[in-house]
């Protein structure tokens, strides 16, 4: 793509140079022809119109088809060519008398040929201010003033008697006579363009002097011509006549030489000047080439590949998560400083891996340290009261042995509830562990009734120790519920510990216990203990089913915790909320699994 663009980039560069040159080119051309049509001018005005040698117009008419056989293909000059050489030969042909018509035809041929050369070589077109005045306005004027010269050297001359002039003739030389001197001015004129435009001023130095005399000459001849127009002045003698008038043809034809020899001068020169732009432009061209290849190689080597073996690093580590891989890349540049910055957040990111790893195994260790702790607290919490009761049947059961006459049957009676105290620990510490571990389901149907009896048979002693008075309100017909018997039976054992609890510290009111059950709605039972002692504090309502937390001096704050695990994974709530006038109302409701019966 690149090489494209700089080949085309080339092409229209040289392409434009070539054209360029070929114009300057064809326009020598045309110069060149000039020159041959100078010549020509020369013979017919100078040597034709005195000595009629036929030798002259033979070397102008050799000339001439030399010039046209140079510029053929360049200018459509042939047809023009060919009639100017007829008017030749016939001239060559005509006595050399005055007045001849195939001199005056030769000239206006001469002329005609030479404005279509200046036309067809782009001398018209010139670009150059200096070459365009001189051709176009100069030396294409010269041909005019040649031939108004031959024209009035023809028609003045007559016999040498002013008064014999025909009217027609006269008017004629004057006409060619005021024609010849704008003619002579407007070459003033366009001289002046013509300096003006070449800036080192060459131009005027080479020319100007020549132009003086041309113009000079002229009107000296028409000065000395004038006495043979104007009958009322003396008649000027017809060899001084003659003499001006070979004077001023020949620093016309001198000038013309002159200008057309500067205008091939100037020509080559602008062909030079655009051959060597061309070679500048081409050399600059191709240095440009040769820096945009090194830059291209350079960013090839030092950005693309570096670039490519990062993406490829970046694909194989995203692929292997081999954050350990590095990308090899030393330099001091910016993919150098980039591979750093690189390699140092692999660095970062692997070790940020490593301290997630590590994070994760600690947190499941303090997770499986935290479920130990939960579930020791727990069975130490939960075997705190068949242990206390054990404690106390041993204590009773040794008073019985102790007495005189020992009473047997109290003593097995203690002993047998020790025994069905230690069952019921080995009990709670495997519901404990199932309900730690998640596995197991012990849940039966069982009467929410019979288990509150359960309970507060199992509380008894605790609660008459602490003079609490008991009130029920159970209603009858509830359906059965799906659960955990052992479980269910801590939560209310806990519950109602804690109503104990919370009325040893009121002395001024009877302590009262209110146990009741009742159907919530069509699926679900609920289940109230309330107490009427010191009642919650407002600050730690929300905390205090929170593991460990607890008010009171030798409180684990394990109870209410178990309590709510063991009803959620009965698919049950529990809740506390303030008693009707005193202490605190705990409400538990189960759901009764009737859509599993049914
Ligand atoms: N019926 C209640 N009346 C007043 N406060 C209560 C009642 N039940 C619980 N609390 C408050 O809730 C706290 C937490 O009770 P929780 O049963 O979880 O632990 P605890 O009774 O303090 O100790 P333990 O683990 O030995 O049972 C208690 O310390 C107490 O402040
Ligand atoms: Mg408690």
């Amino acid at each position: 793509m690149f090489l494209v663009a700089l080949g085309v980039t080339t092409y229209s560069l040289v392409a434009e140079k070539l054209i360029a040159i070929e114009f300057a080119k064809k326009e020598l051309i045309g110069s060149q022809y000039l020159a041959t049509i100078r010549k020509a001018y020369d013979v017919i005005l100078m040597h034709r119109e005195e000595n009629g040698s036929a030798r002259d117009i033979d070397d102008v008419l050799s000339a001439l088809q030399a010039a046209e056989a140079n510029a053929s293909g360049s200018l459509q000059t042939s047809e023009l060519q060919q009639e100017f050489a007829v008017a030749l030969r016939n001239l060559a042909a005509s006595p050399p008398t005055p007045g001849n018509p195939a001199l005056l035809d030769a000239l206006a041929k001469a002329r005609v040929l030479a404005v279509r050369i200046g036309d067809d070589s782009n001398l018209t077109l010139d670009p150059d201010l200096d070459t365009y005045y001189l051709q176009n306005k100069v030396v294409k004027k010269l041909p005019d003033i040649l031939g108004r010269l031959g024209e009035l050297q023809i028609w003045g001359r007559g016999t040498g008697q002013p008064r014999l002039f025909l009217h027609q003739q006269r008017m004629r030389v004057l006409v060619a006579n005021s024609l010849l001197r704008s003619d002579v001015a407007r070459v003033e004129e366009n001289l002046v363009r013509a300096y003006r435009g070449n800036s080192d001023g060459s131009l005027k130095r080479e020319i100007q002097s020549v132009f003086a005399l041309m113009i000079s000459n002229i009107n000296g001849y028409l000065s000395s011509a004038s006495g043979r127009i104007d009958g009322n002045t003396r008649p000027t003698n017809a060899s001084t006549v003659k003499f001006s008038y070979q004077r001023a043809v020949g620093s016309s034809i001198a000038a013309w030489a002159a200008a057309q020899s500067e205008l091939d001068r100037l020509l080559n020169l602008r062909i030079d000047g655009l051959f060597s732009r061309m070679r500048f432009s081409l050399l600059l061209t191709g240095a440009l080439a040769t820096l945009s290849i090194f830059i291209a190689f350079l960013t090839y080597r030092h950005i693309v590949i570096p670039l490519e073996r990062f993406e490829a690093i970046a694909r194989e580590i995203s692929e292997s998560k081999d954050y350990s891989l590095r990308m090899e890349q030393d330099s001091r540049d910016e993919i150098g400083r980039l591979a750093k910055a690189f390699n140092e957040m692999l660095s970062e990111l692997a070790a940020a891996r490593d301290r997630d790893i590590t994070e994760h195994s600690e947190l499941a260790r303090i997770q499986r340290m935290t479920t130990l702790g939960a579930m020791s607290a727990s069975i130490a919490h939960e075997i705190n009261q068949p242990l206390a009761a054990i404690v106390t049947n041993s204590n009773a059961a040794q008073r019985w042995l102790g007495h005189s006459e020992p009473d047997l049957d109290e003593a097995r009676a203690a002993l047998r509830r020790i025994v069905d105290d230690g069952h019921r620990a080995s009990q709670v510490i495997a519901s404990i562990r199932a309900t730690f571990k998640k596995d197991g389901d012990n849940k039966v149907k069982l009467s929410v009734n019979d288990l509150i009896g359960e309970v507060l048979r199992l509380s008894s002693s605790k609660l008459q120790t602490h003079k609490v008075v008991v009130k029920t309100h159970l209603s009858d017909g509830l359906p059965q519920v799906a659960a955990d018997r052992i479980q269910l039976q801590q939560v209310l054992m806990n519950l109602i510990a804690n109503a104990n609890d919370a009325m040893t510290s009121v002395t001024n009111r009877p302590h009262v216990l209110r146990v009741s059950s009742e159907l919530q709605n069509a699926d679900s039972i609920l289940i109230t203990v309330e107490d009427n002692g010191s009642g919650i504090d407002q600050k730690d309502r929300d905390k205090i089913f929170d593991a460990l937390f607890t008010t009171k001096t030798s409180g684990m704050g394990m109870g209410l915790f178990i309590c709510q695990s063991i009803i959620e994974s009965h698919g049950g709530r529990l809740w506390a909320s303030p008693g009707d006038l005193f202490g605190t109302k705990f409400c538990l409701v189960l759901p009764t699994g009737k859509t599993d019966d049914a």
